[in-house]
């Protein structure tokens, strides 16, 4: 496939499956599919592989020794970083901004230290966080160039004119094999946080003239002037010839806030799962699912639609002791203990 610029490949075999889900199909009256990014071969899988392969790529022939990247301190983005750092013998550092650790390593927490990362967790002083994280990113970066390192930073969730190919890459990739699955017309549904994916896809699905639309779910409060900002660099930087007025991002199924855990995004989850034996995650792709099947009983997507669902992964959310201490006690009557 030709690119836009050099890549590595984190992503073999390739393509990620695009399966029919039969029994949501059914249960929900609409032509239902899903786009399995969650099984991306690395870390854990999930959409942060697509733009490790460009920028793992710079961080490489940059020479670089360190990466260090920021996000929640249940960052997925940070977790595979941290397992494409450790493939390339890289060190990896993630600095985050948090009050609520506990000490407990769980979820993606875990994960990191396996790989061998570092988690720097900055203690929330009540100042802007983005301040409080770039004076934390300023203070590590001084140490490890004072210790030698060579570093290459990535920024939140991977979101930069780099990371976003990976996507502007896989919607040539879902646009293939819909039209091999004779989808047409469908609509692709994906969660928006950090935007490079939803912005990746959207450019890339127009660049080819897709029929395929796109619709983005955020799943904390979109900057819209941010967006516009990073599609407008986006054009300038690869020459694209059209605007971005198709875009579409739903704001109103953003729930209580970033990662908080909610009943209903816990009720889609549950359904994804009973009925196709699939694992979406709390933070990202179970909120979409939510906001979908809110869509549904809003009649905003209409009987017999075609959607594909984009699995961009985050499974070991499911860990975060924020959300599996809620879905243990719903799900407590699901054990039974015999003598
Ligand atoms: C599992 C998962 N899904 C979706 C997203 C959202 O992607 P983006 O940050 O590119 O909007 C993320 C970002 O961290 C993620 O970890």
């Amino acid at each position: 496939m030709d690119t836009l610029k050099p890549k590595l490949t984190l992503l073999e075999p390739q393509p990620t499956p695009l399966q029919y889900l039969s029994g949501l199909s059914q249960e929900l009256f609409r032509e239902m599919y899903i786009k399995r990014d969650d099984l991306t071969p690395l870390g854990g899988g999930g959409n942060k592989l697509r733009k490790l392969e460009y920028l793992m790529f710079e961080a490489l022939n940059e020479q670089a020794t360190t990466i260090i990247t920021v996000g929640g301190i249940q960052t997925n983005h940070g977790r595979l970083t941290a397992a494409a750092a450790a493939k390339y013998g890289l060190k990896c550092i993630i600095v985050t901004v948090d009050d609520e650790y506990d000490g407990h390593l769980s979820g993606n927490l875990l994960l990191d230290g396996l790989f061998g990362a570092r988690v720097i967790v900055k203690k929330n002083d009540g100042r802007d966080k983005d301040t409080q994280l770039s004076e934390t990113v300023k203070q590590v970066m001084e140490q490890e160039l004072q210790k030698g390192e060579r570093i290459y930073f990535i920024p939140m969730g991977g979101s930069d004119l780099t990371g976003m190919l990976g996507y502007y890459d896989c919607a040539k990739e879902l646009d293939a094999q819909a039209q091999e699955h004779q989808i047409n017309g469908a609509t692709v549904y994906t969660a928006v946080g950090s935007m490079g994916t939803y912005l990746g896809l959207y450019c890339g699905l127009k660049a080819i003239h897709s029929s395929l639309k796109l619709t983005g779910i955020a799943i904390m409060p979109l900057d819209k002037d941010k967006l516009h900002h990073y599609f407008l660099q986006a054009k300038e930087a690869y020459g694209f010839t059209f605007d971005d007025s198709d875009m579409h991002i739903e704001t109103d199924y953003v729930r209580k806030g970033y990662n908080d855990p909610d009943k209903q995004v816990r009720h889609a989850i549950g359904l994804m799962a009973r009925h196709e034996g699939l694992l979406l995650d709390p933070c990202y792709t179970g909120k979409m699912f939510a906001g979908v099947l809110d869509m549904i009983k809003e009649k905003k997507i209409k009987l017999g639609s075609q959607l594909i669902l984009l699995h961009t992964g985050g499974m070991p959310g499911l860990y975060a002791a924020a959300h599996y201490t809620k879905f243990e006690k719903e799900l407590a009557d699901t054990v039974t203990v015999i003598e």
